[in-house]
Parts: C-alpha cells; sequence; structure tokens
C-alpha cells in the first residue's frame, strides 16, 4: 500500500503560568532527545516501554511538547495517533522535585490546545491504573475512563483509557 503523505503537524510554543512558575512549553525538537529518554528510562515502569527508535521518530513527527522552567526542561508530554485514531498521550513526566504544582495538568491542557488539528473534540490518555497523581489530573480535567487496555499491562498493572474532552476543559478555563 502506498505511504500515506501527511502534512506536518502544527507546532506549538505557549508560556503558561503555573503557580509561581512561568512554564515555557513548546514542540520538542532533536536537541531535546536525551533529556526525554532519560526520563523514559527513568519511568519506564509507569509509563509502558516504548522504543527509543520509536520515541525519536515521534519527536520528529512534532509529536512530544516539552516544558523548561528558567530554560531547564521540567518534564514532557508524548503523544501517538490523530489522523484515523484519536490523538493518545503515551508519555506524561515532570521532574521529580516540580511535583504538585500543576505542570503535569499543565502539559495535558496545552496538548488538548495543540490537538485542534486532529479536527476531534476529545483526546485518550493511558494511565496505569495506580499512577493517582495522574487519575487526578485526568479527572479534575473532566475526564472518564473509557477501558482498560486488554493487551496492555505495565509490570502486571492494568493500564486504563481516559477519555478527555477538549471544549469543557478549554471554555471552562479549568485551573
Ligand atoms: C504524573 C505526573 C506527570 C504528575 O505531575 P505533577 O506536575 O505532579 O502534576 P500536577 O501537579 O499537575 O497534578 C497532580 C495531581 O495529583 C494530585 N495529587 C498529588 N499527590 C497525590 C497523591 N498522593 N494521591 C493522589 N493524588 C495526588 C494533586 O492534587 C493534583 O491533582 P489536581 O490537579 O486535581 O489538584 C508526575 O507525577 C510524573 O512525572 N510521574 C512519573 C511518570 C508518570 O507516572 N506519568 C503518568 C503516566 S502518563
Amino acid at each position: 500500500m502506498p505511504a500515506v503523505k501527511q502534512t506536518p503537524l502544527p507546532t506549538f510554543c505557549q508560556t503558561v503560568e503555573v503557580g509561581d512558575e512561568l512554564l515555557l512549553v513548546e514542540t520538542a525538537v532533536p536537541m531535546d532527545l536525551k533529556f526525554i529518554l532519560d526520563r523514559a528510562k527513568q519511568w519506564n515502569q509507569e509509563l509502558g516501554f516504548i522504543p527509543a527508535a520509536g520515541i525519536e521518530t515521534l519527536i520528529k513527527e512534532g509529536r512530544c511538547l516539552i516544558a523548561c522552567v528558567n530554560g531547564d526542561p521540567a518534564g514532557y508530554i508524548l503523544t501517538s495517533g490523530g489522523f484515523r485514531t484519536p490523538l493518545v498521550v503515551r508519555h506524561n513526566t515532570v521532574e521529580e522535585s516540580l511535583w504538585s504544582r500543576g505542570i503535569g495538568k499543565a502539559l495535558v491542557k496545552c496538548v488538548l490546545h495543540w490537538s485542534r488539528w486532529t479536527k476531534r473534540s476529545h483526546l485518550l490518555i493511558r494511565t496505569r491504573q495506580d499512577i493517582a497523581r495522574q487519575r487526578a489530573i485526568n479527572e479534575n480535567l473532566g475526564g472518564i475512563v473509557l477501558g482498560h487496555d486488554p493487551h496492555v499491562g505495565v509490570r502486571g498493572k492494568l493500564v486504563d483509557i481516559w477519555r478527555v474532552d477538549r471544549e469543557p476543559v478549554l471554555s471552562a478555563n479549568a485551573e
């Protein structure tokens, strides 16, 4: 079957106030690869494994947003799909020293903004059932669990598929 030529995805660049921090969130570039691969390895059990080459391809396609605080990387959010299937958040990570300041939620909200190109009203977030912080973010953004992935468990833990609708979150400007 001939390859389907896809137009480049829109880039993203936005500053977001998160508490006292000013967060710069933008499309990751190949220079960010090392930070992202290091964190993907660090959180492999929580996130589920994607081979380094796969992550690199997703970055080159413009599917990863990286957040910086004071010029230093603070986290990233990695997606796949979005053309024939809904956009899926595969990884969401924040540096542990910066947890609970709203950065993880800000990253999901940025992806919701960015995902307008998918022409869908929602995105999906894969979340291991026992990752309470990500579950709290999904719930806070009005997400609902559609079910769990019957084929994939991460270290014996089930992975839920959450649906988060774009419009209610962005129009209500949920904190
Ligand atoms: C999950 C992760 C991205 C969250 O990042 P964060 O910057 O701490 O997230 P936020 O501060 O935006 O939100 C954390 C939420 O968890 C809640 N929370 C904090 N501690 C909690 C706890 N012990 N139990 C339950 N919820 C908790 C907070 O109240 C907040 O919810 P709210 O938005 O309703 O207030 C971060 O913990 C991380 O990188 N974890 C490792 C990788 C991972 O597991 N990623 C998730 C799978 S995709």
